[in-house]
């Protein structure tokens, strides 16, 4: 199937926001009680999330950059020649583009984004910059199924780019499954470049997610700022407080919403009690040694080329090819 873009357009595969409430009241009904983490990103959170990227103590997203400056030449030269790079969650664009300038004569580059906005933003800067490139936005909740537009240009291989160690998000058996889906998706000659974040010293974790700004807590706050303003629940917000711990036997961070005294919440005609010290768990956040995610990825269909990291080998950037 080929669909015509014009400048700018995107193919709007935008999942419906009524979602919302069901997926809420299911997961407040759950016991441990659950947020889902997916409604982090509205306008608010986006650019809450781009503060957090910027914090002193979040080493993830800086890592991450700093591997694709020093290491991009040598990524490329893996990744190789023509490619067609396929981008699922590329946000602003901001590791894509220093992808994208590295890579040798790349053919065609697919961004797919739940964010409509920073979808258009990124992909009308990015034909200016690449205009050789084929440019085909789709804007999608990537963890559905969903299809790939055609590209006129011919491509020697399909390469899935998932940046940012969102696959530290997924429950490992969730990620594998994932990842099966992206073998079938880059098919038997496709590649994929991933971020994943590192196991390390459990201090250093927890205070990337618990700066001193009390940036992430605002971010994790956010999912009660939506449910007040978009379901019209009634979360006191004064009596919520954000916590990230690090489970040392799971090997995740986990970010907790606690409440602080005894208190109701409603939601149309659901009502949740929540004595104070109650937890609401919005999202895990796993991390790997090199060796358990290589192992992962393996059971997934992948085999391992490589790996680039850090002098403190904080973040990998690892580079897979589907198994033969
Ligand atoms: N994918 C990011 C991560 O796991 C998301 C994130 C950063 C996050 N800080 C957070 C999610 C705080 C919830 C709360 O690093």
């Amino acid at each position: 199937m080929s669909l015509p873009l014009g400048a700018g357009a995107v193919l709007d595969r935008e999942p419906a926001s009524s979602d919302f409430l069901a997926e809420v009241i299911a997961g407040l009904s759950n016991q441990p009680r659950t947020l889902p983490c997916k409604f982090f990103y509205d306008e608010r959170g986006a650019a809450l999330f781009q503060k957090i990227c910027d914090l002193p103590e979040y080493y993830v997203t800086r890592t991450e950059l700093q591997i694709l400056r020093l290491q991009g030449a040598t990524i490329a030269t893996a990744l190789g020649t023509q490619i067609e790079l396929i981008g699922l969650g590329t946000g602003a664009g901001t590791k894509t583009r220093i992808l994208l300038e590295e890579l040798n004569s790349p053919a065609v580059y697919i961004p797919i984004d739940i964010s409509k906005e920073q979808l258009q933003r990124s992909t009308t800067r990015f034909r200016e910059i690449f205009p050789e490139l084929e440019i085909l936005p789709v804007c999608a909740d990537y963890l559905e199924p969903f299809e790939l537009p055609s590209p006129g240009r011919v491509s020697s291989r399909k390469i899935i780019y998932f940046p940012g160690s969102t696959i530290g998000n997924f429950e490992p058996r969730a990620a594998k499954i994932f990842l099966q889906r992206i073998a079938d998706l880059c098919g038997k000659d496709g590649g994929l470049l991933i971020g994943v974040d590192l196991q390390k010293n459990p201090r250093v974790i927890e205070s990337a997610y618990n700066d001193s700004a009390g940036i992430t807590a605002e971010f994790n706050l956010n999912l009660l700022v939506r449910a007040n303003h978009e379901l019209g629940a009634d979360f006191d917000l004064n009596h919520w407080r954000h916590r990230a711990i690090y489970n040392a036997a799971e090997g995740r961070i986990e970010m907790h919403l606690i409440s602080d005294i005894d208190q109701v919440a409603r939601i149309e005609d659901h009502q949740f009690n929540f004595p104070a010290g109650e937890n609401i768990i919005t999202e895990f956040s796993y991390k790997y040694t090199p060796d358990g995610f290589v192992a992962l990825a393996r059971e997934a269909g992948f085999e391992f080329v490589r790996m680039w990291t850090d002098d403190a080998r904080l973040f990998g950037v690892f580079y897979f090819t589907v198994a033969k």
